[in-house]
């Protein structure tokens, strides 16, 4: 299959020395693309700013923001078999861009953001035939509700969802899969390079 992953955090200008951004590591992201590429896929990894190495194999794409990132997955998409938006792109950026380093002065100030695109969201209205899109769900309560309403709210094909205190920036994942066809798989806490292999085999299984 051709998949189509993404990985990291993005990362919302403010001026030339600051940005908005969250603490996703990538290591999901990563540990999926390699898995795939394992399991004989053709993979390309659209990842944010992170400290990892590039996964050897893999066609990368290097993006920033949420605005790079909605470009290059829309670029890649429909040749994509697979989706794989592992990625936790910011839902909000700054509405103006300062070209130069902001001053400070006495007082407060405040800071407007502007919605980001929902890329997953996109996806789903335009999905093709045969096409399937995998999200990640990460809550910090009432997670599979949360989840499933994520799941058809944005028309996936599966929902990986995660307690942000069991996988966010950590190196162990734990996630419960959910389909729109019913199924519910528990991934109990492992490496996430073990838990990536799992959520590939279920995901691609005809
Ligand atoms: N996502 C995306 N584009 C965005 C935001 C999120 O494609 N601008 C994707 C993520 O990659 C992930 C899923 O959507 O697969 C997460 O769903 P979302 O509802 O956006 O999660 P939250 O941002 O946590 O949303 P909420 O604040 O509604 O809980």
């Amino acid at each position: 299959m051709k998949i189509l992953i993404t990985a990291g955090p993005t990362r919302e200008r403010i001026d030339p020395v600051r940005f908005i951004s969250n603490r996703s590591s990538g290591r999901m992201g990563y540990a999926i693309a390699a898995a795939a590429q394992r399991a004989g896929h053709t993979v390309t990894l659209v990842s944010g700013p992170v400290a990892l190495p590039p996964v050897s194999g893999v066609e990368m794409v290097n993006v920033e923001s949420a605005a790079e990132m909605a470009q290059a997955v829309h670029k890649h998409a429909p040749q994509a078999d697979m989706i794989i938006m592992a990625a936790a792109v910011a839902d909000y950026r700054p509405a103006k861009l300062h070209d130069e380093k902001m001053k400070k002065s006495p007082g407060n100030i405040f800071l407007e953001l502007e919605r980001t695109e929902d890329i997953l969201a996109s996806l789903g209205q335009n999905k093709r035939p045969g096409q399937i899109l995998v999200g990640f769900a990460a809550e910090t309560s009432n997670l599979e509700a949360s989840a499933l309403g994520k799941m058809q709210r944005k028309n996936l094909d599966w929902i990986a969802a995660n307690l942000v205190s069991d996988g966010f920036d950590t190196e162990t994942n734990r996630l419960i899969l959910l389909s729109a066809a019913g199924e519910r798989i528990e991934l109990p806490t492992d490496r996430k390079d073990v838990i990536a292999a799992e959520l590939l085999k279920n995901v691609t299984r005809a």
